[in-house]
């Protein structure tokens, strides 16, 4: 079915290990090996005791380790040998310098990256997993361009997880949505093909969408500010997740019709907020309607509920948008069936979407 026939994952993580059990239990055809730096990580990979539970886990590892699904510490050899690899490995918020406190550190995405540049031989397929800022895929290009040898080329894809602890194997058996993106030319769209061809095992074709990379990790970012807002009660979470898109270079039209354009600004550049007001000031502009705010724009994030935003006219945003046009409802108060009709592409949290197409509800209290 597929022409990939070896894969490789880098970090034996709570993503990486559910995940690639379940490609391996889908796909016997495929050879699955899951590598990580730590020894004692994969040794309990490799034993009766797991290192994370979760419902399902044991039964999927018992039947495909040893068979088709590997866990290793030899990266280098899983890396020389697979076509596909993907970057599973963690992401901590930055403890120092711009976005401290804040931001992800791409420090391990971007040793696994180097990891791959040292090794490779062949032509790869290297799949971002990992929840990273907005360009990080730019980021993973550079370091593999930069150690550039031939006969060796790389495609980049964002396939982001939504899984949460405590429902993996039930997420990605029955995932109700993949995302998948991709570069814009020719080989993009044959590497995001066989990314497709290797869900395609079991999740069915109109549940994969397939996008940019820029917008694949747009959506995973803008999912995880939903889930911020939605379970902290304090003041500024919300400002914090929008300067952290501002940070990966995010460029945002705002729009409040209750909220005052100098509160708006107060608000984004309180120092609880942002270490750098003047950059956050140089990348908001406040509209005075939602039809001038949204024009042009690759996305809407929608955070309070105001009826008016439930009875605009979206088929004319949507025509004004770019395309795919994508709209994150984080209030839950708009009708979903009728915004997917037009051609939007809806994300909310906490509640299935009903149409076949995009169905999943995105977020999870647990997931990062
Ligand atoms: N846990 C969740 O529910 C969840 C859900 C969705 C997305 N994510 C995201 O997925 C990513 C992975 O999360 P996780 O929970 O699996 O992390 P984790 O900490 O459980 O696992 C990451 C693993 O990567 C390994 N690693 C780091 N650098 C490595 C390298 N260079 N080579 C080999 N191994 C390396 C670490 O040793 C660790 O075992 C993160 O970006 C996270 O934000 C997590």
């Amino acid at each position: 079915m597929t022409s990939v026939r070896k894969i490789c994952c880098i970090g034996a993580g709570y993503v990486g290990g559910p995940t690639c059990s379940v490609i391996a239990l889908k796909c016997p055809e495929i050879q699955v090996t899951v590598i990580d730096k730590s020894k004692e990580r994969i040794a309990q990979w490799n034993s009766q005791k797991l290192p994370i539970y979760e419902p399902g886990l044991d039964e999927v590892v018992q039947k495909c380790r040893g068979k088709n699904l590997f866990f290793s510490t030899d990266t280098k050899t899983a890396i020389k040998e697979a076509d596909l690899i993907f970057i599973s490995v963690n992401t901590p918020t930055k403890t120092f310098g711009n976005g401290k406190g804040r931001a992800a550190d791409l420090k391990y995405v971007e040793s696994a990256a180097r990891m791959i540049a040292e090794v490779a031989t062949g032509d790869k397929i290297v799949v971002e997993k990992s929840t990273v800022p907005i360009r990080a895929a730019e980021s993973i290009m550079n370091i593999l361009r930069a150690n550039h040898k031939p006969g060796v080329s790389y495609q980049i894809l964002s396939n982001p997880e939504f899984l949460a602890e405590g429902t993996a194997i039930e997420d990605l058996v029955n995932a109700d949505r993949v995302l998948i993106g991709g570069q814009d030319s020719p080989e993009g769209q044959a590497a995001i093909e066989e990314l497709c061809k290797i869900y395609e095992h079991w999740i069915p074709r109109e549940n994969i969408l397939t996008t940019n990379i820029w917008s694949s990790e747009l959506s995973k970012l803008a999912a995880n500010a939903f889930l911020a807002q939605r379970i902290s009660s304090i003041k500024f979470p919300l400002s914090t997740q929008i300067c952290e898109l501002l940070d990966e270079g995010a460029v945002l039209h705002i729009y409040d019709p209750k909220v005052e354009e100098t509160q708006i600004i107060q608000d984004l550049t309180h120092p609880t907020v942002t270490n750098n007001p003047e950059n956050v000031k140089s990348r908001i502009s406040i509209y005075k309607n939602a039809y001038s705010a949204t024009k042009n724009t690759h996305a809407i994030v929608l955070c309070t509920e105001w009826d008016e935003f439930i009875e605009l006219d979206y088929t004319q945003i949507y025509a004004d948008m770019m395309k795919p046009a994508y709209i994150f409802d984080g209030r839950k108060i708009l009708n979903h069936d009728r915004l997917q009709r037009i051609g939007f592409v809806v994300q909310t949290i906490g509640k299935k979407l009903i149409r076949s197409a995009i169905s999943r509800a995105w977020g999870s209290q647990t997931q990062a």
